[in-house]
C-alpha cells in the first residue's frame, strides 16, 4: 500500500503546474532540445561568430547566450554538445569583461563569483590586452578570447523563462494577434533590407506578412498607426514596410513562399502591378497600397504568424505539432 506521505507527494506533483503556463508541453521553438534535468533548453550554432554577433542572434530568438549556471549544468550541456557536435573544440559562453576590465559578468549581469567558472591554468590574462570574452571547452575549463574573433556558441532558454502566447502559438515575442484575420502580426522597426528582413522573421519562425485582402492591409495600417515613431539612426526608406512579396526571378509577383500572388487589384498602388525592373521586392505604402521596391532599400517591415484557433489547454499537442510543422 502507498503510504500517507507518497500519496500526499503524488498529489502535489499532479495538481501542480510545473510547466509555467504550458500545460503539460514542455516546448519551446523547433530548433531548441530540452534538458529535462536542468529545466531549460539548448541550441548549438555550429556557425561561428563574434562573440557580440553570438550574444544577439541569441536575444533574437528569444533566448541567451549560454554560461552554466552551476556544475551540474555544465555536466548536462557537455553531454548534449559531446552527443550532438562531439567535435566541436570550444564554444563562446556568456561572460565578458568587456565593461570593465577583470570584473566578468553574465550577458544578465551576474557577477561571475555567482556562476560555475573554472579557469585554465594562468588564465584570464587579457593577452595582449585584448581578450574580454570567455571560451568554454567541453571539459568545462574556461579562457579569455577576443571578442572579434568568430567561435560556435550554445543559445539557452530556461523553462521558467518562456511564455507561451495560446492566441498566436508561439513563444511570447510581442506578436499582435487579430482574431478576424486568423493572424499574428510583429511590426519591426529596425530597418533591414528585404532579403534580412525575409530573414529576420525566419529567425522568429514566422514569415513576412502577406497582405490578401482590403480587412487585413486596412488592420495592418491602423497597426502601424499605434506604434510611436522610433529614433533610427541611419538613413532608410520612409514610408512603406517590407511584406512577404516578390518578383525577384522574374517569374511574376509571387509570396516569399513562392505562390503566386493572387490579391484584390486595388490593394496595388494605382490600380496596377508594379513593373520596374529595378524594383522587385515587395512593400506596403502606410496607406496599405502594395508597391514594389528595391531589394537593397532598408525600412520597416512586417512578420506574421498564421493563429490556430484553439482552446488553450486540451489541444496543446496538436499545436505543437502545427508549430514543429513550420
Ligand atoms: C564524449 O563521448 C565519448 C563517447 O561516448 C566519450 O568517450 C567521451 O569521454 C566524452 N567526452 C567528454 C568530455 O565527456
Ligand atoms: C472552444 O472554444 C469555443 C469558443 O471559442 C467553444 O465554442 C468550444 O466549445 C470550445 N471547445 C472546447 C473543447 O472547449
Ligand atoms: C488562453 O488562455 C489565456 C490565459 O490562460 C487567455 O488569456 C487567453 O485569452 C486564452 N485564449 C483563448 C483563445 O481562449
Amino acid at each position: 500500500m502507498l503510504s500517507k506521505s507518497l500519496l500526499l507527494f503524488l498529489a502535489v506533483y499532479i495538481l501542480s503546474d510545473f510547466s509555467y503556463g504550458q500545460k503539460d508541453k514542455k516546448f519551446f521553438r523547433k530548433d531548441y532540445t530540452y534538458i529535462e534535468s536542468v529545466q531549460s533548453f539548448y541550441k548549438i550554432h555550429s556557425v561561428a561568430r563574434t562573440w557580440n554577433e553570438a550574444k544577439r542572434m541569441c536575444a533574437q530568438e528569444g533566448a541567451m547566450l549560454y554560461y552554466a549556471e552551476n556544475v551540474e549544468e555544465r555536466e548536462a550541456v557537455a553531454s548534449f554538445w559531446n552527443r550532438t557536435q562531439p567535435l566541436m573544440p570550444w564554444v563562446f559562453v556568456g561572460l565578458t569583461d568587456q565593461m570593465a576590465e577583470g570584473i566578468f559578468k553574465t550577458v544578465d549581469g551576474k557577477s561571475i563569483s555567482e556562476v560555475y567558472s573554472r579557469w585554465q591554468r594562468f588564465q584570464p590574462d587579457n593577452h595582449q590586452g585584448n581578450e574580454d570574452c570567455v571560451h568554454m571547452d567541453l571539459i568545462g575549463t574556461m579562457n579569455d578570447y577576443r571578442c572579434d574573433s568568430n567561435a560556435k556558441f550554445i543559445c539557452k532558454k530556461t523553462l521558467e523563462s518562456l511564455e507561451w502566447d495560446y492566441n498566436c502559438n508561439m513563444p511570447n515575442s510581442n506578436y499582435i494577434y487579430n482574431q478576424d484575420i486568423g493572424k499574428c502580426y510583429k511590426l519591426h522597426t529596425t530597418p533591414m533590407n528585404w532579403a534580412d528582413a525575409y530573414t529576420m522573421c525566419q529567425i522568429e519562425l514566422t514569415s513576412l506578412a502577406v497582405v490578401n485582402n482590403r480587412m487585413e492591409a486596412d488592420y495592418l495600417v491602423k497597426l502601424t498607426e499605434t506604434i510611436p515613431e522610433p529614433l533610427v539612426a541611419k538613413q532608410y526608406q520612409q514610408g512603406i514596410y517590407h511584406v512577404g512579396f516578390h518578383n525577384r526571378f522574374q517569374e511574376g509577383w509571387q509570396t516569399a513562399e513562392g505562390t503566386k500572388m493572387n490579391v484584390d487589384a486595388d490593394l496595388w498602388f494605382n490600380n496596377k502591378l508594379p513593373q520596374n525592373h529595378y524594383a522587385e521586392c515587395g512593400s506596403m505604402f502606410f496607406n496599405g497600397r502594395l508597391v514594389s521596391s528595391s531589394c537593397n532599400m532598408e525600412s520597416f517591415f512586417i512578420c506574421e504568424q498564421q493563429a490556430i484557433p484553439t482552446n488553450n489547454t486540451s489541444t496543446t499537442e496538436e499545436n505543437e505539432e502545427n508549430f514543429m510543422q513550420l
